[in-house]
């Protein structure tokens, strides 16, 4: 997961997010920037999720060792008070548990002129998959990407996992395949790439 960086949008765009998914849910579900606070929220769905993601994709050993206190031992959402540049983190928020998913975006971490930014990470829990909350939170970060002046992205997603099928929906393309390091081995991946944010938006 790449390092993140609060921004704060603006009330309204806040408010506007929270009517955006599913209004009138009773959940009253919304997607706004993540704060420090949500360390251990965002922590807790990226365990959970890779538990139920990953098995049979990842080493057992891997996904086994996987628990929130070692994710915040090893630093995880550390770098959400003080964000290196153009980072920013974003999450899923429900009334009940709290935080049900985040995505991460920025810089693209590879130097590429075709592709400046990435989508670093995005997660939501199992049980509130398929509600809008996964294209909520890609639309923040787009718009936080195109505010910074990156008018394309990337996203690496590991080849035999099945939301590559949410990439494809959003209008991602496959522009790169690679054997890159992964759950403590090497695995495959492929990235999807988007060379005009805006029309993502627009989708
Ligand atoms: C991938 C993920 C972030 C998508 O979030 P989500 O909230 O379930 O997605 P949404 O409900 O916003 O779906 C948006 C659209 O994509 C489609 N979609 C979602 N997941 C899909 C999948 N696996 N295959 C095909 N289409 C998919 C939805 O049907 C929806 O289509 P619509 O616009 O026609 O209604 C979420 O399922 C997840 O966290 N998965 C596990 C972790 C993971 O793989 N993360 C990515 C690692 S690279």
């Amino acid at each position: 997961m790449g390092p993140g960086h609060v921004r704060s949008l603006d009330l309204e765009e806040d408010a506007k997010a929270g009517d955006a998914v599913e209004s009138g849910d009773r959940s009253n579900r919304h997607v706004r920037p993540a704060r420090p606070e949500d360390r251990e929220g965002m922590a807790r769905v990226h365990v959970e999720t890779w538990k139920t993601t990953y098995r049979g994709i990842v080493p057992d050993e891997h996904l086994d060792r996987l628990t929130v206190e070692s994710d915040l031992r090893r630093g995880f959402g550390s770098w959400l008070g003080a964000p290196p540049p153009e980072v920013a983190a974003f999450v899923a928020e429900a009334r009940e548990p709290g935080v049900v998913g985040f995505a991460v975006g920025g810089p693209n971490r590879d130097e590429d002129l075709r592709f400046t930014g990435e989508l670093g990470a995005i997660y939501v829990l199992k049980e509130h998959q398929g509600r809008g909350l996964g294209r909520e939170l890609v639309s923040h970060v787009a718009r936080h990407l195109l505010d910074h002046g990156h008018t394309s992205m990337l996203c690496w997603v590991l080849e035999a996992n099945t939301s590559r099928g949410f990439y494809e929906r959003l209008g991602g393309k496959v522009v790169r395949r690679e054997v890159r390091p992964a759950a403590g081995t090497r695995l495959p991946e492929v990235a999807y790439g988007w060379d005009d944010l805006s029309r993502l938006l627009s989708r």
